[in-house]
């Protein structure tokens, strides 16, 4: 039986990967690798739990005697590695939990491997990105894997490092290695800092949805299932050494999607037309705030035969109604810390 490691395993994106591949993959032992963050919660993968192939393993991937001991008892065949401080803002006002975790949490994990993998054999370290390590678009053009890299937050810079330090163990060392770099993902069990989940929670109690700027700026938006399943087609197709660009072709505005959101919740929560709409509040914009991103998944689409299965409508509605189905899930993360971190980012803007 092949044991799968999959670090960050109780984030957002982590947990959709753990639930299709301990689903999918029955032969396969799946181990959670997961801190517990304030990002981490294992609410996510209530409902899979106690299925035999799956365990969770409490661990921080900055911890290296810890990460020592654990590939001495475990013979993991494979890495999935998505564990990450993952968000922008939080990069902006405190970088060094990114350089900490993101880039050396990622060598540690690399050394890991290359001192357990004698034999290569069989073995792979797959890398999860971000599509923002390409930088910032203007109006046209799309992001390939050929892009150069020109990170520009603290938190798409630590990605990029990471990426690097991936390829120069492949090169160096021959460690077996795919990577991917996606674009902004949306879905159930998103934590409420990330804009969709954010303004959902504030549209839901009629408080202010910060839009930052003018709402000009461009993401391409990916249902997360749709990530997921590009992430097992690369772990299981991926040649190894190759970078797979994955993206919704799905580009728009911030105050587009707003729109677009605020219209579904007066329908969900059957308000007057133009109710959720009049909460939009225009505020101070993100520092070195990044225009557009938008991907070319040629690649995946092509060599894999991948593409996303969803509309942005539909993903939209699906994410709506699982919020408003999971309001428990949204007000056990939105108390405690949640309500400090709101305040510092929010009250002064
Ligand atoms: P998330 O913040 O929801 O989850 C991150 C997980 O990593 C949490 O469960 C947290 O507890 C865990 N973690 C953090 N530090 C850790 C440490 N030191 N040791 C062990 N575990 C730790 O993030 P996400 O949105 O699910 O993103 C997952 C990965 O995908 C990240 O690598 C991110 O860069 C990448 N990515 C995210 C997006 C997106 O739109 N969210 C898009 C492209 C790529
Ligand atoms: P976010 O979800 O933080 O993802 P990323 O910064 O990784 O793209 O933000 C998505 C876009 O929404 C980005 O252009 C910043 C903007 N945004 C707001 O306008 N208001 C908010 O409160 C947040 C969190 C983001």
């Amino acid at each position: 039986m092949k044991t799968i490691l999959i670090t960050g395993g109780a984030g957002f994106i982590g947990s959709h990967v753990i639930r299709r591949m301990v689903n999918l993959s029955p032969d396969t032992r799946i181990l959670n690798l997961d801190q517990l963050t304030y990002a981490g919660n294992l609410e996510n993968l209530k409902d899979i739990e106690n299925l035999p192939n799956y365990q969770f393993i409490r661990g921080d991937i900055t911890d290296t005697a810890f990460l020592e001991k654990l590939f001495g008892d475990e013979e993991i065949d494979g890495v999935i590695h998505l564990a990450a401080e993952s968000h922008v803002d939080r990069s902006i006002a405190d970088p060094m939990a990114f350089i900490n975790t993101n880039i050396i949490g990622t060598v540690n994990l690399l050394n890991s491997c290359r001192r357990s993998w004698k034999d290569m054999n069989g073995k792979l370290f797959y890398h999860i990105s971000t599509d923002e390590v390409y930088g910032s678009l203007g109006k046209d053009g799309l992001f390939t894997e050929e892009t150069a890299y020109d990170p520009r937050s603290p938190y798409s810079a630590s990605k990029a490092s990471s990426d690097h330090l991936v390829r120069a163990y492949h090169h160096t060392y021959g460690l077996p290695v795919v990577l991917s770099n996606c674009s902004n993902n949306y879905g159930p069990n998103q934590f409420p800092e990330k804009l969709i989940p954010l303004a959902i929670h504030n549209i839901l109690h009629m408080k202010p949805i910060p839009v930052y700027g003018k709402g000009e700026n461009i993401r391409d938006w990916l249902y997360v299932e749709d990530h997921a399943s590009a992430i097992e087609l690369i772990f299981q197709k991926g040649v190894h050494g190759r970078t797979y660009n994955i993206g919704g072709l799905n580009e728009w505005t911030n105050i587009d999607l707003i729109r677009l959101l605020c219209q579904i919740m007066d329908e969900r929560l059957e308000r007057v037309p133009g109710t959720s709409e009049k909460l939009i509040t225009f505020v101070k914009d993100r520092a070195g705030h990044d225009l557009r991103y938008a991907i070319d998944s040629t690649r995946i689409e092509k060599e894999l035969n991948w593409k996303p299965s969803l509309t942005f409508e539909r993903g939209l509605a699906l994410t709506v109604d699982w919020y408003l189905k999971h309001k428990a899930w949204m007000e056990n993360v939105t108390s405690g810390a949640y309500q400090s971190y709101y305040k510092t980012q929010y009250e002064e803007r």
